[in-house]
């Protein structure tokens, strides 16, 4: 974790905020490498498994490349593509390139960022191979103490064999090695816990970094400051004053052609059981111990641990098809449209599933969690809804209150509330009290979560990341729900693309406590 600024970035510009982030994250380094026989300079490495890919070509290299622009890499970094295809560092660049969003003025360090990189073509399964790439990172560190970082960004098909070949040829022999990866950690109870016990067998957990890219959001990161910094919220925030929490993430796109993926996991496994259940954990744990990573994956482990498993009818499931009516000929198509996933699959694109945490605090009240492709807006978004006030003397008129915490498109906390109409009458109005980011941090630029985790990463923080036992956990919740879905063949419902879902999932929320009004719509303020 880089270390809080105690001054206040409302009106520092992006280039300040930077110089703040920069000097932190020399004193995080700093003290991490304090007691070893490392300095500051020590050379570092960060290898790109599956460097000809998208995730590399659309994530990877452009976060890497941000980073090492804005100088917040630690000095003496060099980059290492790997990947199965016969490839340039040239051919790499021009496959990245739409992605980096360079800047005239940025062409110079642009240069020197491709000049430190190395490419490497190795197949994921051969020995030699790996040897090969050791002795080329072992070249470039000229046998001086250097750092490793691996990123796996790899078919899941290979993460077993190419971890095996990483441990037993291209372990650093006087720094340290991290081993960052990616989902799906297994598609099941059973097949992550294999992949645990895998991983578990040649690193330790302090080697290994489970990204959940949501874990790098700022409204995400912002969920712990918000309860644990603000005597106003923790009071109130239990069973006693809370009706429903709502949890959403929704996508106004299909699967752009990526449907063969998509189609073997579907949306419970690609958004749901990973970062919305991140998310809830965030909301609904106990104030942790302190802010070292295990104290509060420690608090994140015991909420997983107080939810059953799902069970078929605590979930509304969809999948989209074409909307004739739209202007838009990607939205005339359906989910069984693409090319690329199988005929009559019942892969959702769309899931609601309503989840009960068995403990003192939140005994009773619905968490509603829903996600979906295809739909009307883009938007991810937390949601408290507060009761009804007791005792009402207003004739029933009070809408509920709700905190909402909104993690994107445009980051927002913004409290829904009653408020007399301004004027001669007693009449009453909802509003909200509103900290929006673009407009209280106008000259600030958000990190992207990748930037984020990647620095984690370089300073040994695995606050942000999963720890195995919370991934075991969070597999437990839905492993016999998936098996049922997959065995029974269960019908999702179909639904429009480019509507809100199915209306079940309207019914389920109102059967869970959560009242939609539909009389008030938050606006976003002007920028
Ligand atoms: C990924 C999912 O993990 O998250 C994608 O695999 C999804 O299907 C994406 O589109 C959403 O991420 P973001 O940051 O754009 O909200």
């Amino acid at each position: 974790m880089i270390k809080r600024a105690n001054s206040t970035t409302a009106d520092k510009t992006t280039e300040q905020s930077l110089a703040l982030i920069r000097q932190s994250l020399k004193s995080t380094l700093m003290d991490h490498l304090e007691g070893t026989h490392f300095d500051g300079s020590i050379p570092h490495v960060f290898v790109i498994l599956g460097a000809s890919g998208d995730l590399a070509r659309k994530k990877i290299y452009p976060t890497l490349w941000w980073l090492f622009r804005d100088n917040l890499l630690p000095e003496n970094t060099t980059f290492f593509g790997y990947s199965r295809s016969k490839l340039t560092v040239n051919d790499i660049r021009e496959k990245c390139h739409q992605y980096m969003k360079v800047k005239p003025e940025e062409e110079g360090k642009y240069e020197e960022f491709w000049s430190l990189n190395r490419y490497i073509a190795g197949s994921y399964d051969t020995r030699r191979d790996y040897e090969l790439l050791n002795k080329e990172l072992e070249s470039n560190e000229k046998s001086v103490a250097a750092n490793r970082l691996f990123y796996l960004a790899l078919p899941p098909s290979v993460f077993e064999v190419s971890t095996t070949h990483i441990r037993e040829v291209c372990m650093a022999q006087k720094g340290w090695t991290r081993i960052i990866v990616e989902k799906p950690f297994g598609r099941d109870a059973a097949s992550s816990e294999q992949l645990s016990n895998h991983l578990a067998s040649l690193f330790t957990e302090e080697q290994l970094y489970r990204i959940d890219h949501y874990l790098g959001k700022e409204m995400v990161q912002n969920l712990m400051t918000l309860r644990f910094a603000n005597r106003i919220f923790s009071p109130t925030w239990n069973r006693d004053n809370i009706a429903s929490v709502q949890i959403s993430f929704k996508e106004p796109f299909g699967t752009q052609g990526r449907g063969g993926y998509f189609d073997e996991f579907g949306i419970i496994r690609d958004v749901m059981q990973n970062h919305l259940l991140q998310i809830l954990s965030l909301v609904a744990m106990e104030k942790p111990a302190s802010c070292h990573p295990n104290d509060i994956r420690d608090e994140k482990v015991k909420v997983l641990r107080c939810i059953s498993p799902l069970e078929l009818d605590d979930v509304v499931l969809g999948q989209y098809v074409g909307n004739p009516n739209a202007k838009d000929p990607e939205e005339k198509l359906g989910y069984l449209d693409d090319p690329t996933v199988p005929a009559g699959s019942n892969t959702p694109t769309y899931a609601m599933a309503v989840m009960k945490i068995n403990n003192e605090r939140w005994d009773n009240v619905p968490f509603i969690l829903r996600c979906g492709k295809a739909l009307n807006e883009r938007k991810a978004e937390v949601r408290i809804q507060y009761k009804d006030v007791p005792g009402d003397i207003f004739d029933g008129k009070p809408k509920r209150n709700e905190l909402v915490v909104r993690l994107q498109p445009g980051e927002a906390i913004y409290v829904k509330f009653m408020t007399k109409s301004p004027g001669i009458t007693f009449d009453m109005e909802e509003t909200e009290m509103d900290l929006t980011y673009n407009s209280r941090y106008k000259k600030m630029k958000l990190p992207d979560a990748y930037e984020r985790l990647i620095l984690d990463v370089f300073c040994g923080s695995q606050m942000h990341f999963v720890r195995s036992d919370e991934l075991s956990e969070a597999w437990k919740i839905f492993t016999p729900l998936l098996h049922r879905i997959e065995k029974e063949k269960i019908t999702p419902i179909p639904y429009e693309y480019g509507s809100r879902g199915p209306k079940e999932a309207n019914e389920k929320a109102k059967e869970n406590n959560f009242r939609y009004y539909g009389s008030y719509k938050w606006v976003k303020p002007e920028q």
